[in-house]
């Protein structure tokens, strides 16, 4: 239907990932931790923050430029209040894939009518089923129980297939990885493990805590064999496993090891209405300024397009020790 807009690697824009707060209740020890997001943390003032007007809008320019998928993050996206009234709104969208990607701490309540207002599935954030590892990965006070009652009610409510991502960190949660995989086997939800990134300046990434995914694979492969799948769509950054006796599939994400930007068709709006076209960003594409301004539609898709032809980004290719101490955007910020 569109005619893909490409960048300098030929590579089309097709994922948007919109940020739709800066603000979390969990302090992840990887994205946001907590002797940096302290209480003196100067997070963003509400009057930064795109209004659902201006997201809707912003996200049917990119859906003219070719989008398929709108993914909502944050920070938690369900901090926001009334995230379901810009839900309905960008439900409004024909032909988008809608999804979220949360916590779960608030998702028990919110599951229902989120889905209601249009949003199609879910993944959720969770790095371990014990609640003391829990705590010192999360920083989150309250027990897994309810994150799990969270991904029930998703289930419930139709948000399907729900996707589960645990990050996994060498020193602190690598003993609950079969516990995860357990968990989740013999359901419809896929469980999905990520290698630790040097996303942001503040989390104090060490290669030496990044467990490459191929030690996972054997992992868990030892316990119960596994075998690779095809790739559910161009460009899937997770790549995707199943169990050989039928009981569902997993998942490995391996930015750090076996990068994937050769395929990446993601661009990122962050909360205060800046366009990214890498996680590894730094400055990004003031889209705000014009739309506050009153540039029409025509002149905000020649802003996108025009970043969007330029770029070049393929951080976790050139990713080096050299590369690990540039100034970089926070994960909390861009949303993952
Ligand atoms: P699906 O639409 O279900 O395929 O979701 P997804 O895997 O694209 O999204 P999700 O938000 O679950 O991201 C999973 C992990 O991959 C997170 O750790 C992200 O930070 C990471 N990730 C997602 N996109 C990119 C990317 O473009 N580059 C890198 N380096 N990491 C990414
Ligand atoms: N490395 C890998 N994944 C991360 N996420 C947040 N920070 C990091 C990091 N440093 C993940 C979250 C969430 C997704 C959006 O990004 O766990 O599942
Ligand atoms: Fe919050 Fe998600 Fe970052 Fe954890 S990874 S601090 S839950 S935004
Ligand atoms: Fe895309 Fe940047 Fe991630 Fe590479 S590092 S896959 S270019 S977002």
């Amino acid at each position: 239907m569109f005619e893909p807009l490409l960048d300098r690697h030929r590579r089309p824009l097709r994922d948007l990932r919109i940020s739709v707060t800066d603000r979390c209740n969990f302090r992840c020890t990887y994205c946001m931790p907590r002797d940096v997001f302290g209480p003196n943390y100067a997070f963003m003032d509400r009057r930064e923050l795109l209004t659902f007007e201006e997201i809707t809008r912003l996200a049917a320019v990119f859906r003219g430029l070719g989008i398929e998928k709108v993914r909502l993050t944050g920070g938690e996206p369900t901090l926001r209040r009334d995230l379901d009234r810009l839900v309905r709104m960008l439900a409004g969208l024909p032909g988008l894939d809608l999804t979220l990607t949360t916590n779960g701490s608030t998702l028990e309540g919110l599951a229902e009518p989120l889905a209601s207002a249009g949003l199609k599935r879910v993944t959720v954030s969770l790095d371990s089923l014990d609640d003391a590892v829990f705590a010192k990965m999360n920083d989150a006070n309250f027990p897994v129980a309810r994150v799990l009652a969270g991904i029930e009610a998703a289930a419930k409510a139709g948000l399907r297939p729900i996707k589960v991502n645990c990050v996994v960190n060498r020193r602190i949660n690598l003993g609950g990885v079969l516990d995860l995989a357990r968990q989740f086997r013999g359901t419809p939800h896929v469980m999905r493990f990520i290698e630790f990134m040097d996303v942001g300046t503040t989390n104090g990434w060490r290669m030496d805590d990044v467990v490459p995914s191929r030690e996972l694979i054997a992992l868990i492969g030892k316990e119960w064999p596994i075998e690779p799948v095809e790739a559910g769509y161009p460009g899937e950054v997770a790549a995707r496993w199943r169990y050989r006796d039928g009981s569902g599939e997993i998942g490995f994400i391996s930015s750090v090891t076996q990068p994937f930007c050769r395929a990446c068709n993601r661009a990122r709006l962050s909360a205060d209405g800046r366009l990214f076209t890498c996680l590894f960003g730094v400055q990004g594409h003031d889209l705000r300024g014009p739309l506050r301004a009153g540039a029409s539609d025509a002149a905000l898709a020649d802003v996108i397009r025009e970043a969007w032809r330029r770029r070049d980004d393929r951080y976790s290719e050139l990713r080096s020790a050299e590369t690990a101490g540039l100034p970089k955007i926070e994960m909390s910020f861009i949303g993952g």
